[in-house]
């Protein structure tokens, strides 16, 4: 089996190295999606963000109202990095929809454990009895652009069962009514993530409470499948396995992804490091000894 149709290895999921390898290799040069204006219609209400341990230092909002933000100057331009992603959202007015209410909650799982099970279906049917009533996964499918993924529920209903996936850990959810998204904030503990969700919605209170019940029964039963699949993870039963092509290249596109940041990442640093004891060695000093790779070992 071709090495690239296997999921990345358990321990990518568990290690505190890999994490931090993580962090400078896709975090620090990524861009995350903040949330629609309507985010931030309450001026006496400070919205602050944490990612990865930083605070967000670029900005750009689309002419369809979605803020997005960096946490270093190390990512690229928000055009390169989401090539293609403003013809899609630009047939969108997102500033229709209020924000109505935000939760913030810990899990106990890896960022990626989460955006795993975002990126595929296969799941639905079993952990989502409720959601598959109202958009069964007969005709479920993920589209993947260069940093961003497209799901679509039902091909006839296109802006009801929308899902947008912005790596590498954002998203935006138009179903049931109403807009939420949600954001896997990585910990420094690889067991441990963050999540944060904001909903939007444009009806009476009590539409709201409806709808709001209806998306949280979705998120309660992914957030105990994730829960259960890290255990898995942690303890040793899962180590990794191949990929359905068709029905989890959601999956499979993102999980490349980190393979490749991470691995240029390790390149980059390792030749960083054999450069500096060069000039040390030509300097005439001792070398420190450590290996090249530092403290990671990338398998
Ligand atoms: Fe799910």
């Amino acid at each position: 089996m071709e090495s690239l149709s296997r999921t990345l290895p358990a321990s990518w999921f568990c290690s505190p190295a890999l994490y931090q390898l993580e962090r400078r290799a896709v975090f620090l040069k990524s861009w995350h999606f903040l949330g629609p204006v309507t985010r931030f219609q309450n001026r006496r209400e400070p919205v602050t963000y944490e990612i990865a341990q930083a605070r967000e230092i670029k900005y750009h909002l689309t002419p369809s109202g979605l803020l997005f933000s960096t946490l270093s100057h190390n990512a690229p331009p928000f055009e390169k990095y989401f090539a293609g992603l403003e013809a899609l959202t630009n047939t969108v007015d997102f500033t229709k929809l209020p924000h109505r209410r935000s939760i913030s909650y810990s899990g106990r799982f890896n960022w990626k454990t989460m955006i795993d099970g975002f990126q595929e279906c296969l799941h639905c049917q079993y952990t989502h009895p409720t959601f598959s009533k109202f958009y069964p996964p007969t005709f479920y499918s993920v589209t993947n652009h260069c940093t961003f993924s497209q799901h679509i529920a039902d091909p006839s209903k296109p802006s009801d069962g929308l899902f947008l996936y912005f790596f590498p850990i954002c998203t935006l959810n138009v179903y049931g009514g109403g807009m939420s998204s949600f954001r896997t904030c990585p910990a420094p503990e690889p067991g441990m993530s963050r999540m944060e969700f904001d909903y939007y919605h444009n009806g009476t209170d009590e539409e709201f409470e409806e709808y709001f019940k209806f998306v949280r029964q979705v998120a309660v039963e992914d957030f105990e499948l994730c829960e259960k699949a890290q255990q898995g993870l942690e303890g040793g039963v899962y180590g990794e396995g191949v990929l359905n092509p068709d029905k989890e290249n959601g999956v499979l596109f993102y999980q490349r992804r980190v393979r490749e940041c991470v691995y240029r990442q390790f390149d980059a640093e390792k030749r960083e490091k054999e450069e500096q004891r060069e000039e040390m060695v030509g300097e005439g000093m001792q070398g420190s000894g450590e290996s090249a790779g530092g403290a990671v070992a990338v398998q």
